[in-house]
């Protein structure tokens, strides 16, 4: 699988179209932004390891019954996808109280929720992602009811197979974010990818934070905390 011309550059990933049109070949890149863009950095090797923790993620949850938009993977840094049109709408769930839950709510981080929670952010860069909920997304014509229901069946699914799947490897998933594409004949699949830069991972033991949290917040050493996740998870860090 050849990549021609490119589609879309975003701020982690290049997005190539193939000689199948309905194929794409993403490229996943070392840059790092936080707060919409305002703070920008590189994180070294980040590329490589999102690209093949995300291939590994949802080859897994593929077996577990979730759909997603994976191919194949080309190299260390790119992935053939199913080209798909994304839904607009980040898809968060939380475990635990962090990040901007604990500040729109007023609840400190690592606060124990009751239940799992899902959250809608409308992705619009331009208006910060807003948060919105099922009727405003349906209201917007962003997603239908069916869309919903079967995002949020998904994602939940994929809250389970992933906190089980991180816990066997000392990490504990406090948030992700999900997004979810729909093919040309119109099944939702799970898209985009799966990795640091998309969850929340503490350490177990010491509550060390094993992501973009590293970064977003100046806690010392990026790099170091992807390699972490990534020798975790059985891959030979460089
Ligand atoms: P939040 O607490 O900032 O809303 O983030 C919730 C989760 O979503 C967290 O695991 C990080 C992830 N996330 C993204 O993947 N992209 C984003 O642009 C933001 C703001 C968060
Ligand atoms: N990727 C997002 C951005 O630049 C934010 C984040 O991950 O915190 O804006």
């Amino acid at each position: 699988m050849e990549e021609k011309e490119l589609l879309y550059e975003g701020k982690a990933k290049k997005v190539f179209r193939t000689e199948d049109p309905e194929i794409l070949i993403v490229d996943y890149k070392d840059d790092a932004t936080a707060f919409n863009g305002l703070k920008k950095g590189t994180i070294k090797g980040k590329g490589a390891i999102n690209n093949r923790m995300t291939n590994y993620l949802m080859k897994l949850l593929e077996e577990k019954g979730v759909p997603t938009h994976l191919v194949e993977e080309i190299d260390d840094r790119k992935t053939a996808v199913k080209k798909v049109q994304i839904v607009p709408l980040e898809v968060i769930i939380r475990n635990k109280a962090a990040g901007s839950f604990s500040k729109r709510l007023g609840i400190p981080e690592g606060t124990e929720l009751k239940c799992s929670t899902l959250e809608f952010s409308y992705k619009d860069d331009d208006l910060g992602d807003p948060l919105i909920n099922s009727y405003m997304a349906r209201a917007i014509g962003a997603a239908t009811q069916e869309d919903i229901d079967t995002i949020t069946e998904y994602a939940f699914k994929v809250n389970e197979v992933l906190k089980e799947f991180f816990k066997e490897i000392g990490i504990e998933l406090i948030d992700f974010k999900l997004e979810f594409g729909k093919t040309t004949d119109g099944t939702i699949v799970l898209a985009d990818e799966i990795s640091p830069d998309t969850c929340r991972y503490w350490d177990i033991k010491t509550g060390a934070h094993l992501d973009k949290d590293t970064f977003r917040r100046d806690l010392g050493n990026p790099e170091g905390a992807y390699q972490e996740v990534f020798a975790r998870m059985g891959f030979d860090a460089e």
